[in-house]
Formats: C-alpha cells, sequence, structure tokens
C-alpha cells in the first residue's frame, strides 16, 4: 500500500543502541494489541479509531446544507470554542489558507474567525468592530458545553448578535456542536432553537477533528471535508497493520525509545509556516494525552527557518534533552525560482534558478545534520502536499500514534485530570457559588 505519511528514523540510529529499538518496536506492538483490542485505559473514547469510515453520511449531507446557506449570505463567521474545540479546525484552515489574502478573493466561503480561546478584552472587543461591520454568523462548540473560555465569548457575541440583528434571527445565524444531551450549551440550544450538530460521546476534545468539531469550520472556509476524511480513511487502513511497518507505530516506538533514553523534550519542527497550527494541535495532542502520573514527552515546537534565528542555538548546544520530529513537505503547491542579478552584490548567484522550496529543503538537511552532530536525534514525517487528504491522513497518523504511544508510557490517553485545577482555582478567585473556602484560601497566598 503506498504511504502517504512516511516516517523516517535513520538519524535516531546514532543514539539508540539496536537493543533499544527492538525492545520499543516489541512494546509497540503490545501498545498496538491493546489499543485495536479495545480494553486499555480510557477505551470507552475509542470512537475516533472509527470515524473516518464511519462517519455518518447524513451528518457530511448537514453540514453541507449550511455551508451551502452560509456561503450565500455570510460574510464572517465566528468559531468559538478551545482546546479540542479549536485546534484542530484552525490547523486545518490555516494550512490550507492563502497567506495574504487581505481582501478575501481567495476564499471560497465565509471568513472564519476564531474566539473563545482566549479571555482577552481587546480580543473581543476588536473582534466586535469587524463583525459589527459585516454579515456574520457564529458556530459555538463545546463537548461538555461549561468550559468557561468559550461560555464567556458566547454570552458575549449572542448578545452583539441579538442587538444587531434580534432574537429570532440571530438564532438562524447560530450553530452549536455540542454533546447530544448533556451541558448548559446543549440546553441553551435546545431553548434557542439553534441547528446543532453532536460530538459523539466516545470521542474526546482532542481526538475530534474529524466530527463536526473539525468538519463544520473546515466547509464552512469552503475545502473539502470529503477529501479530508477520504485522506484519514486511507490512514487508518494503512495504521491498521499490526507490523513494523506501520508508521503509526513507528513513530510511537522510536519517540519512546529516545524517551527512555534521556531524551524527555520532543520539538515539533515544520518549515512550512502553514503548518505553525498542526504544531499547536499536535501539542495538544501528545501534551494532554501524555502528560500524566509525573511522565510523559514534553511537546514543543518551533517553525523553521525562522526560529534558527532565536531557538537554533539552545537546539544544537542547549542541554541535551531535546529530540526533533521534522514535518516534511515534499512538494510546495506553488513555484517560484531566484532569479539572477547582474551587480550581485548580495553574492547570491549561485541561486540563480533555484526553487524557493529548493533552499527550503537544503536548509532542512543542512540544520538536521547540524543538530544530528550536535546530540538531537531526529524523526522525519514527510508528507506529499498540503491538501485536504493529506491532512486528513496526517491527523489520523498523529492520533493513531498517540495512542499506541500513550499505551507504551502506561497512562490513559484519554482523560486529562490535570487541567481542572486551574479551573477551580479561577472559580473559586472570581467567586463562584460553591467555591467560598478555597477562594479565603487562594486570597491568603501570594505568588
Ligand atoms: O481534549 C480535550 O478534551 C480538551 O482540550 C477540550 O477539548 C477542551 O478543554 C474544550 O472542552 P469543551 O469542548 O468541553 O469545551
Amino acid at each position: 500500500m503506498e504511504k502517504i505519511i512516511k516516517v523516517d528514523f535513520n538519524a535516531t540510529r546514532h543514539f539508540l543502541t539496536t537493543g533499544q529499538i527492538e525492545q520499543a518496536f516489541g512494546n509497540a506492538l503490545k501498545a498496538f494489541d491493546t489499543l485495536e483490542g479495545r480494553d486499555g485505559k480510557g477505551s470507552e473514547f475509542l470512537g475516533w479509531l472509527d470515524l473516518p469510515s464511519e462517519s455518518d453520511k447524513s451528518v457530511i449531507g448537514e453540514i453541507e446544507l449550511v455551508s451551502e446557506r452560509w456561503k450565500k449570505e455570510i460574510e464572517i463567521v465566528v468559531v468559538i470554542g478551545i482546546g479540542g474545540s479549536y485546534l484542530g479546525a484552525k490547523a486545518s484552515i490555516e494550512a490550507l489558507s492563502h497567506h495574504f489574502d487581505l481582501y478575501g478573493k481567495t476564499f471560497k466561503g465565509p471568513k472564519i474567525v476564531f474566539a473563545g480561546q482566549n479571555l482577552s478584552e481587546e480580543y473581543l472587543s476588536e473582534l466586535m468592530d469587524v463583525l459589527g461591520e459585516r454579515s456574520a454568523a457564529a458556530v459555538v462548540i463545546s463537548k461538555s458545553g461549561t468550559t468557561t473560555e468559550p461560555a464567556v465569548a458566547f454570552r458575549i457575541i449572542k448578545k452583539f448578535f441579538e442587538d444587531k440583528y434580534g432574537r429570532k434571527e440571530s438564532a438562524k445565524r447560530i450553530v452549536a456542536v455540542t454533546d447530544s444531551s448533556k451541558g448548559a450549551l446543549r440546553k441553551l440550544a435546545d431553548n434557542e432553537g439553534y441547528t446543532t450538530f453532536i460530538i459523539p460521546d466516545d470521542v474526546g476534545g482532542r481526538f475530534s477533528v474529524l466530527t463536526p468539531v473539525g468538519l463544520l469550520p473546515v466547509a464552512l472556509a469552503g475545502y473539502d471535508i470529503k477529501s479530508l476524511l477520504a485522506g484519514a480513511a486511507e490512514m487508518a487502513k494503512i495504521t491498521s497493520e499490526r507490523s513494523e511497518n506501520n508508521p503509526a507505530l513507528i513513530y510511537a516506538a522510536i519517540r519512546n525509545a529516545l524517551y527512555e533514553s534521556g531524551k524527555k523534550v520532543e520539538i515539533f519542527v515544520n518549515y512550512n509556516p502553514k503548518l505553525q497550527y498542526v504544531a499547536e494541535w499536535w501539542k495538544q495532542l501528545y501534551g494532554e494525552s501524555e502528560g500524566k502520573e509525573k511522565k510523559g514527552i514534553f511537546p514543543a515546537s518551533v517553525n523553521f527557518t525562522s526560529d534558527l534565528h532565536s531557538m537554533g542555538q539552545y537546539i544544537q548546544d542547549g542541554e541535551r534533552i531535546l529530540f526533533e520530529t521534522v514535518l516534511s513537505v515534499e512538494k510546495a503547491n506553488r513555484s517560484l525560482s531566484i532569479s539572477n542579478d547582474i551587480q550581485n552584490l548580495d553574492g547570491l548567484n549561485f541561486l540563480s534558478g533555484k526553487a524557493i522550496d529548493e533552499c527550503n529543503k537544503m536548509a532542512e538537511l543542512g540544520t538536521r545534520i547540524a543538530h544530528v552532530d550536535g546530540g538531537v536525534p531526529n524523526i522525519r514525517v514527510t508528507m506529499p502536499s498540503i491538501n485536504e487528504f493529506n491532512l486528513g491522513a496526517l491527523f489520523f497518523f498523529f492520533e493513531k500514534a498517540c495512542g499506541i504511544s500513550a499505551y507504551m508510557l502506561g497512562v490513559n490517553p484519554f482523560d486529562q485530570p490535570g487541567v481542572e485545577d486551574y479551573k477551580k482555582n479561577m472559580f473559586a478567585l472570581l467567586g463562584r457559588p460553591g467555591f467560598e473556602e478555597q477562594a479565603k484560601e487562594l486570597r491568603k497566598r501570594s505568588l
């Protein structure tokens, strides 16, 4: 079977013995069996494994209906959500969109903007400056329906819409993506008569990009969600192979072998600014799935070549606890060559006629060699080009590898108990009823 996503771990071999690699592959196979056998920790949240092939056709149809309707009437859609209810859509839309479309000439759908992923007063105020001037709609996404950041943003935007359009018209401009029956957002959506989409019970936030959580915003932006799902389905087939050729198994095995050997920080490297939010999505996926019980690789990211001029020094020469996973795109979607200059004052005529992407690839190769020489093992993940199909494959690849990898570590990949602590403190400090005692204790403390 042709591999869409390839994993090359040659540049980790100097850092691992054959025994360590063999042992990691053995452990990865056991973890793979646990995942596929659906009997490991958190196995009630494995619905994402079936999403690419079983995505409900009627849901796709309903998503397309909303996007057809809004394409005609709406200029800007605010997608409200945080964490897993935000990053997959943001990563996809950033990857697929023109970098500089200031006037919306290349948009195939309304302009998509995001909110509810912070608590910044400036952010929401400035967003409303923009919404006031355009025909706007909103998608509010929250599985629990109770997360503070999106709930606050939605309260503000709902009021803004109702003041601008009236309550009845606002209800037509708001879609909610949430649980089938639980949570405040479900109740509110039912009361107001919003169109709703369901996040399946057995799919957690950071594994939900292939549900309406990711699919609706991506479709609204005008991109091909059937192709995204087809890529994921293809990767689901490839990564179901119980063998050492399975790219998800290779990635999980090698990153765990490196972790065991003392490399505690994994830096996700990309050479394409369109993939910056794929790195953010990846960080959440791995950080929240693995960082528990005082264990787990710390996921970090850099954007090269920009960050070679800021983080390059540390990576080359700082503390040797790092390894890199480089996401490399084989073929650029545009072509641009460097021109010849008769004066050649910058001395760059040796580059004349070369594609910018060739320079990018040589920067990548040169950097990988330098970092390996400096003691930073390198895993290289390649995708053929940036499009919906390959992105779908990439998402599924990383999700599958994450499930295997977290089981190798012995943790439950599908819970996030550590996220609750900050929330409780914040609620107490903001005076939420029921948190009075905790508030008193917190106020005595100074940091
Ligand atoms: O992966 C997760 O479960 C989290 O990141 C959630 O997606 C995030 O906290 C948002 O939660 P909710 O969708 O319930 O608002």
